[in-house]
């Protein structure tokens, strides 16, 4: 008997209760901010400060969260399953890695990682970045957040695309189906008759594409789900 190949896709919705805000609940960043003022590249050639600015406080919020039970399920997922595990997430902080998830698919970025915007090279991010900094390899002062902006394409695409044409299971956990090519990988599952759960706190905008939903807190419905797969 093979073991089923699982795709998991995370959002906002797992890191909320670690303390970090998600984008389009009540009061969420986007309620806070204009995305075209902080999460586009127009937005950063205009004021970089203003961008900057808003990813070092992201990324020290991040620094000082914990994981919580949700990224400890899926990293205990990965550890103990005897199939395929892709842990694909949308998220720009570090809990899944904290929690000890591995290999980790950061499709929109990360925090904890800094961009040349001339020749491509990614470092360690400082903590706090300036304006102008200069990249370790072109030495330009062409460094940026190494965060996909709207309008940017997603990061390893190719690798989801293929994993997800394999899948057995998909799971979305923790976000509102609201932005693509995320919100679309169901779509791809289902097409290859993969079985598809949701875990949200509310039904998201694809709730109607999954063939199982399990509504409430990902710290409480994600180490269930884990339970299931395991001991299925
Ligand atoms: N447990 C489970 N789900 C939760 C919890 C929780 N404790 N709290 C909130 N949620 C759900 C909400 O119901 C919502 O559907 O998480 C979802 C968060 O949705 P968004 O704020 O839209 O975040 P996300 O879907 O990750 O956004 C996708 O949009 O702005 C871009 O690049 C940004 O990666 C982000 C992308």
């Amino acid at each position: 008997m093979t073991h089923p190949s699982i795709v998991i896709l995370t959002g906002a919705g797992i890191s909320a209760e670690s303390g970090l805000g998600t984008f389009r609940d009540e009061g969420g960043l986007w309620a806070q901010h204009r995305i075209e003022d902080v999460a586009t590249p127009e937005g950063f050639a205009r004021n970089p400060t203003l961008v900057v600015d808003f990813y070092n406080a992201r990324r020290a919020q991040a620094h000082e969260a914990v994981p919580n039970a949700g990224h400890a399920a899926l990293a205990r997922l990965q550890a103990e399953h005897k199939g395929e595990v892709l842990l694909v997430t949308q998220n720009v902080d570090s809990l899944h890695e904290k929690a000890g998830g591995s290999d980790v698919v950061h499709m929109h970025g990360e925090l904890a990682s800094a961009l040349c915007s001339n020749c491509g090279h990614r470092w360690t991010a400082p903590l706090h970045m300036e304006v102008g900094e200069a990249c370790p390899t072109c030495a330009q002062p062409t460094a940026r957040p190494d965060i996909v902006w709207f309008g940017e394409i997603p990061y390893h695409m190719e690798r989801i695309e293929a994993a997800l044409a394999q899948a057995d299971i998909f799971a979305a956990i923790g976000t509102s189906g609201n932005v693509y090519p995320a919100a679309g990988f169901v779509q791809m599952a289902r097409y290859v008759g993969a079985r598809t759960v949701e875990m949200n706190l509310d039904p998201s905008q694809t709730v109607d594409l999954f063939e199982d939903t399990r509504p409430g807190k990902a710290s409480e419905t994600v180490p269930q789900w884990v339970d299931d797969v395991l001991n299925g």
